[in-house]
């Protein structure tokens, strides 16, 4: 990836954002049936949202993790993320404007 290609990804993450984590233990907990299923929601409904894959995060225990970053929310971590509750990310967090209460791990006020 050239600088000019840095810098277009760079501004491209600056709208609404979700990453899954991809890491062995995420990829063992189902993170990749959770991928999935964003990535098919986003396609189906046709939402303005990038979905990336992203590494470690240091926390095992919770995953599979969804962090979710979109506009007036605060950006959320979401542990044991499933495939139910992946719709749920979509239909209550990005679209809905409101947090999924059971799965929050963290927050970030942006
Ligand atoms: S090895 Fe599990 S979060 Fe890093």
């Amino acid at each position: 990836m050239n600088l000019d290609q840095i810098s277009r990804h760079g501004q491209k993450n600056k709208g609404d954002w979700i990453k899954v984590g991809m890491s062995t233990c995420g990829i063992a907990a189902g993170a990749d049936k959770v991928l999935e299923t964003l990535i098919k929601e986003k396609q189906e409904r046709k939402i303005d949202i990038l979905i990336e894959k992203c590494g470690c995060s240091g926390m095992c225990h919770a995953e599979p993790l969804v962090e979710v970053c979109v506009k007036g929310m605060p950006t959320v971590v979401y542990g044991r993320v499933d495939e139910e509750t992946a719709i749920k990310i979509i239909d209550k967090h990005a679209l809905g404007k409101y947090l999924l209460n059971d799965h929050i791990y963290n927050i970030k006020v942006n």
